[in-house]
């Protein structure tokens, strides 16, 4: 019988991917521990649908490494920057300014901030310490997808994993949408995918009964925007 630790990904064929836990295998890709990680199965899937062996993923805010593990064991090559590197083999780099040359990588996945509701680092250039309620929070991020747009190769892909945002001051701010806007201005749509949200820290009872009482719902999915650099 399969356990929780030796799960292995299943290569997805619809729009709506669901994960039970963030890692798969037998090895650690990425840390579990590190708030915002991102689920292991999803950079497997893509890099099994838009990536071949050897060619070159670059992830620029890569946070615990997740990619830099899934992309080593898949005998991909792969690059990994962050403002504040977790780990020795992450490059400390401003996403809005990477060190790569014009049409270099093969294929881009990016888990920005979603707004500043975790705390990743102090440094000032740290974009997830802006609040997605305010417009610089997009202006900053969109300076991250034109930085992409120069090192992707043509016709290459690039996914861009965000959830939307809602407190009871603000109401809804639907990052997704607004991100969908953003990155059909550089790229060309290529699908939606939809990932379910599991192990976030409000999945608690007192948050479904506060989502309840007070008629609000809790995040469940996140959006993956899948585009293509071509606009033809
Ligand atoms: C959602 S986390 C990424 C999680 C990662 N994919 C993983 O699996 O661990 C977002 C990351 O963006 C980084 N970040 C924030 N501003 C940045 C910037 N200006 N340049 C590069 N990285 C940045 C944060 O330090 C954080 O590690």
């Amino acid at each position: 019988m399969k356990t929780k630790e030796n799960l292995e990904p299943i290569f997805e064929t619809t729009t709506f991917w669901d994960f039970p836990t963030q890692n798969y295998g037998k090895t650690k890709h990425g840390d579990n521990k590190y708030s915002g990680v991102t689920p292991a199965f999803i950079i497997w899937n893509l890099i099994q649908r838009y990536t071949a062996e050897n060619d070159l993923v670059v992830d620029p805010m890569c946070g615990s490494g997740t990619t830099i593990d899934v992309c080593k064991e898949e005998n991909r090559d792969v690059i990994g920057y962050d403002i504040v590197p977790y780990r020795d083999d992450i490059i400390q780099c401003d996403a809005r300014k990477l060190p790569l040359e014009n049409d270099f990588a093969d294929f881009i996945f990016v888990d920005p901030p979603y707004s500043d509701n975790l705390k990743y680092n102090d440094h000032p250039r740290n974009i997830g310490k802006i609040s997605c309620t305010k417009n610089n929070y997009f202006i900053e991020l969109e300076k991250v997808i034109i930085e992409i747009k120069r090192v992707l190769k043509k016709k290459k892909n690039v996914a861009w994993l965000i959830g939307d945002h809602w407190r009871s001051k603000t109401g809804l701010i639907p990052v997704g949408f607004k991100f969908y806007e953003i990155l059909s201005k550089y790229f060309m749509p290529v699908d939606i995918i939809i990932v379910r949200r599991r192990n976030q820290t409000s999945n608690t009872s007192i948050w479904h009964y506060r989502a309840k009482k007070f008629n609000f719902y809790l995040r469940g999915f996140k959006y993956l925007l899948i585009f293509k650099n071509s606009k033809t």
